[in-house]
């Protein structure tokens, strides 16, 4: 058995901004207490490691080993875990839910700020790291770190899961997928018959659709500028697709004309500023509503005019679907597993670990919905 003992994996190491990932050899230490180790199993490329990596974050910090969408099982705890044991199917969670701070003691927010500080600085909840590749230290991200074959996360930061839900899908769960659909479902709270429209047809936008279709939205308008986006789109369930560049006008204007005043949501899922303009003033007067979801580069602010508010649209954000993660994250797999809810056609491929630097050109080139890492 390996518990208790320092283990040696492999795991892509991001050793600076721009460079490519590289695949070493590392050791990652026993849990200590409150931590759970598990063996990542699989993996999800998402654009926020994009964004660190590319050295776009001014809080990011290197060597890190990247990932936060990921699946896998419980290899063993430390002191003090009691709700996931050895074995367990298990999804940690960047969305930590401690259920004793302020905010997990507030049903209006998911932001637990358990270990917010220490997560944001990359380290474990003790200040420190779990890993290393020789005599470097690495740091952990997200507080997951899923692109290594073992990881520590603190136990508030991890759920367990059916253990029948695939994992190569179900990985999914622990960002993109959620943070759309929870969008609709929780933030907005999208009522039967109302129309929306959504910015952004990757796969936060596809999942904010499928949140329409299961808030039985009566019009779902998706809007990308890539024309090869569209076809998928109206599979989930949009009933309009619309490209700003077939126009010759803001594309605010053009959906007010489609929608006789305006949309009664909207969502933006690419992380624009200008695009979270053209959002909000898409909203119909006097009660639509413009929910951001997509992560805008660091320093970026927004704008409109004060009258767009005034006069009733609101504008408002959301991080992970606003799902308190452990009590909810459980329950989305079993939505899955009931057939409630997509997830296998948010999956365009698979790789191993080796080839992971080509996920994220996938990504990228915009070829990718999610390319999954087979550890
Ligand atoms: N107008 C309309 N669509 C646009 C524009 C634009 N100005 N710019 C980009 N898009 C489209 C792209 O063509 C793409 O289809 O937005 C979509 C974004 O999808 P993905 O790149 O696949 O991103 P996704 O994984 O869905 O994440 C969306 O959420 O995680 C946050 O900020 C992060 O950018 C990310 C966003
Ligand atoms: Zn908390």
């Amino acid at each position: 058995s390996t518990v208790g003992k320092v283990i040696t994996c492999k795991a892509a190491v991001a050793w600076g901004p721009k460079e490519p990932l590289k695949v070493e050899t590392i050791t990652v230490d026993p849990p200590k207490a409150g931590e759970v180790r598990m063996k990542v199993n699989f993996t999800g490329v998402c654009h926020t490691d994009a964004y660190t990596l590319g050295g776009h974050d001014p809080e990011g910090l290197f060597p890190v080993i990247l990932g936060h969408e990921g699946c896998g099982t419980v290899e063993s705890v430390g002191e003090g875990v009691d709700h996931v044991k050895p074995g367990d199917v298990v999804i940690p969670l960047y969305t930590a839910q401690c259920r004793d701070c302020k905010f997990c003691r507030n049903p209006k927010t998911n932001l637990c700020q358990k270990v917010r500080a220490t997560q944001g600085a990359g380290k474990m909840p003790d200040g420190t790291s779990r890993f290393k590749c020789g005599d470097k230290e690495l740091f952990h991200f997200m507080g997951c770190s899923t692109f290594s074959e073992y990881t520590v996360v603190a136990g508030v930061s991890v759920c367990a899961v059916n253990p029948q839900a695939p994992q190569d899908k179900v990985c999914l769960l622990g960002c993109g997928i959620t943070t759309g659909y929870g969008a609709v479902l929780n933030t907005a709270k999208v009522e039967e018959g109302s129309t929306v429209a959504v910015w952004g047809l990757g796969a936060v936008g596809l999942a904010v659709v499928m949140g329409a279709v299961k808030a039985k939205a009566s019009r779902i308008i998706g809007v990308d500028i890539n024309p090869g986006k569209f076809e998928v789109a109206k599979q989930f369930g949009c009933t309009d697709v619309v490209n700003p560049k077939d126009y010759d006008k803001p594309i605010q204007n053009v959906l007010v004309d489609m929608t006789d005043g305006g949309l009664d949501y909207t969502f933006e899922c690419i992380g624009n500023v200008h695009t979270m303009r053209a959002a909000l003033e898409a909203c119909h007067k006097g009660w639509g509503e413009s929910v951001i979801i997509g992560v805008a580069a660091s320093g970026q602010e927004i704008s409109t005019r004060p009258f767009q508010l005034v006069t009733g649209r609101v504008w408002r954000g959301t991080a992970f679907g606003g799902y308190k993660s452990r009590d909810s994250v459980p329950k989305l797999v079993e939505e899955y597993l009931a057939g409630d809810m997509k997830l296998d056609e948010f999956v365009t491929g698979h790789m191993p670990l080796t080839e992971i630097n080509q996920a994220f050109e996938d990504m990228h080139a915009g070829r990718a919905l999610r390319t999954i890492i087979d550890l």
